[in-house]
């Protein structure tokens, strides 16, 4: 058993900032191999790729929710890894927060197209590497939301629930073959997203929280390396939740 990542390929969607540039930031100190790429901003990810330990990785173009750049993404990648993905982190990821009285239906749509047609539409394309080896890791970034629910956020919530159920129904199909699913699921994290918070809204926040802190990028990271590691080998269909409390 081991929680080394060496010659491990895991590719991870979303990983130009936030939590999903935190998880790759990490698992390339663990000694993966990398495949990351970018919705928008190319030099972002450009600059991801400067700083990531180790050598090899892959970057292109990808938006989860276009099913023709899912294809050509997953084609080089797949080219680029010889057939050999050990991992996919499904973290990509978007929000269109309104109340339900007003929410129109496409920003209904646009949320579950991103992330929950898009984890769809990514796993799938790992499903034959993964059988072939007899061995995977898939990991999906879900959220507290989808587990508690949230006024304003009734998109976001069914996507991350709808995610959920859909990792464990892939991890019955697959555990036979040695393929495992498994979700994340972060409370309040430390992003981009959540600075721009004011100080009334961060305080309510964490007076909800028992650890009374943000979570950091890292401590995502930490639980995501450790359902990607053969230490995590006998973990499929579950759901860990890191949050600091918030929901038990
Ligand atoms: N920040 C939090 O507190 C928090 C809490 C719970 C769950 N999450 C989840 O964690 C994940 C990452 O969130 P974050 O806070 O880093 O958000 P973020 O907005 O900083 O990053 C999201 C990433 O997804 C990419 N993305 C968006 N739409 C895409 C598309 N169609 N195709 C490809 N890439 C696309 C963006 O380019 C960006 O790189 C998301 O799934 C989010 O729902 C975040």
């Amino acid at each position: 058993m081991s929680s080394s990542l060496e010659n491990k390929n895991i590719i991870i969607t979303g990983a130009s900032r936030g939590i999903g540039a935190g998880i790759a930031k990490y698992l390339a100190q663990q000694g993966a191999c990398l495949g990351i790429s970018y919705a928008n901003s190319k030099a972002a990810a450009e600059e991801l790729l400067k700083n990531l330990d180790g050598e090899g990785h892959f970057l292109a173009q990808l938006d989860i929710s276009n099913e023709e750049s899912v294809d050509a993404y997953f084609k080089e990648a797949n080219k680029h890894f010889n057939n050999k993905i050990d991992g996919l982190v499904n973290n990509a990821g978007i929000t269109k927060d309104q109340i339900l009285l007003r929410m129109k239906a496409a920003e209904f749509d646009d949320v579950i197209a991103t992330n929950l047609r898009g984890s769809f539409l990514c796993s799938q394309k790992v499903l034959k590497p993964m059988m072939k080896a007899r061995g995977g890791s898939i990991v999906h970034i879900t959220s507290v939301i989808g587990q508690m629910g949230n006024a304003g956020q009734a998109n976001y919530a069914a996507s991350k629930a709808g995610t959920e159920a859909f990792s464990k129904s892939l991890a019955k199909e697959m555990a036979s073959r040695g393929v495992r699913s498994n979700c994340i699921a972060p409370g309040y994290i430390q992003t981009e997203m959540t600075e721009v918070l004011d100080d009334n809204q961060k305080e309510n926040i964490l007076s909800s929280v028992p650890m009374n802190r943000m979570g950091s990028t890292e401590d995502i990271a930490k639980a995501v390396h450790f359902l990607l590691s053969d230490d995590s080998e006998y973990i499929t269909g579950q759901s860990i939740a890191v949050n600091g409390g918030l929901y038990m």
